[in-house]
């Protein structure tokens, strides 16, 4: 069909199509974008050696023995993810009441963090500070009857956050939400000489039902009394996320996480605004069991589902993001 000339005020004064027309284009004015170093891998420790254990609630991810960890840290380093998080399966009975499994040097942790570490000294290492991959009773921390205890906690973070620094471990993370463990632990590890020990806290964690298959991956839905209501946030709530922010800042954290990830993009964006520290999300198991189920079924596009996924973060206002599509993503990005 011919165009008609047509009076100038039948023309839209500003044509937006005008800038998405072409591929170079695009890419021209596109205002954020995905990398590799914008990943930070999660993995999940079992014991034993050249084991990979299938854990149906997260198809596509595995618990690994520590030499297989060594090979996934090989792996992340080949495709430029900078950090791996290290977080360990632990059998019924290996737990207690006191979730002391997590203060001994030699757990599964300590052992992947130092063989990590040896093999390969320039990826980061993060690990947990939080009791629950320990505790037979599946909380975050110490209990008196079906209270968690705040300050003994603490007293267990900071043994815990110690010897996984003298492993190797070049970031802690809290993620029990107890009151004023970033300053505890910042203190102790100043008292101890490790003065370059970073510190990202999940400032703000709320009490979500999106941690289930995590919960499989690590051994402790079984074991999980009750919920974590009293310690994780409200998810309500936004202003209080600030002031956990803020908190944990004035205590010593060098960056802060949000979590979960996609349906908490708001609070990330607050944060981000507010703060301008690094901003990590972690799109937490819930969410990956989501898109891989619905990738698996066919009913979602893996390769732009994931991408997009992650690229949401970014616009939020996130400097990084936890993800257990980072090695996926990573090659993704590599072919583009
Ligand atoms: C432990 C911890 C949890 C996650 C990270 N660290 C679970 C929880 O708080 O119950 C969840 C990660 C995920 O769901 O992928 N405190």
């Amino acid at each position: 069909m011919k165009t008609q000339p047509r009076s100038a005020a039948a023309f839209p004064a500003i044509r937006m199509r005008r800038n998405r027309k072409a591929d170079w284009s695009r890419r021209l004015v596109s205002e954020n974008s995905l990398s590799a170093n914008d990943l930070i891998w999660p993995l999940f420790l079992v014991e034993g050696t050249s084991k990979r254990e299938a854990i149906p609630s997260m198809p596509g991810v595995e618990r690994l023995s520590v030499d297989e960890s060594v090979r996934a840290a090989e792996e992340a380093v080949s495709l430029g993810i900078p950090v791996i998080a290290l977080f360990p399966h632990t059998p019924m009975e290996k737990r207690d009441p006191m979730g002391s499994l997590a203060t001994d040097p030699d757990n599964l942790v300590c052992q992947a963090t130092r063989a990590i570490k040896k093999a390969f000294p320039q990826i980061g290492v993060l690990c947990d500070a939080a009791l629950d991959p320990f505790t037979s009773h599946g909380h975050d921390g110490l209990m008196d009857g079906d209270r968690i205890l705040n300050d003994e906690t603490v007293e267990a973070l900071i043994k815990q956050s110690l010897i996984q620094v003298e492993a190797g471990c070049d970031i802690i993370a809290p993620s029990d939400m107890m009151d004023g463990r970033i300053g505890a632990i910042r203190a102790a590890l100043e008292n101890a000489g490790h003065t370059d020990t970073q510190i990202m806290s999940y400032a703000a964690k709320y009490a979500s039902a999106f941690y289930g298959p995590f919960r499989d991956a690590i051994g402790s839905s079984g074991a999980l009394k009750g919920d974590k209501r009293t310690y994780q946030m409200d998810p309500a709530n936004t202003d209080e996320a600030l002031r956990e922010v803020a908190l944990d800042i004035a205590e010593g954290a060098d960056m802060v996480m949000v979590k979960p990830g996609m349906p908490y993009l708001d609070v990330l964006h607050r944060v981000k605004q507010e703060f301008g520290l690094p901003t990590f999300a972690y799109q937490v198991s819930g969410e990956y069991a989501m898109l891989a189920g619905a990738i698996q079924n066919g009913w979602l596009d893996r390769d732009r589902v994931i991408l997009e996924s992650l690229l949401a973060f970014k616009r939020a206002g996130a400097d990084g993001v936890l993800t257990y599509f980072a090695p996926a993503a990573a090659r993704l990005l590599q072919q583009r």
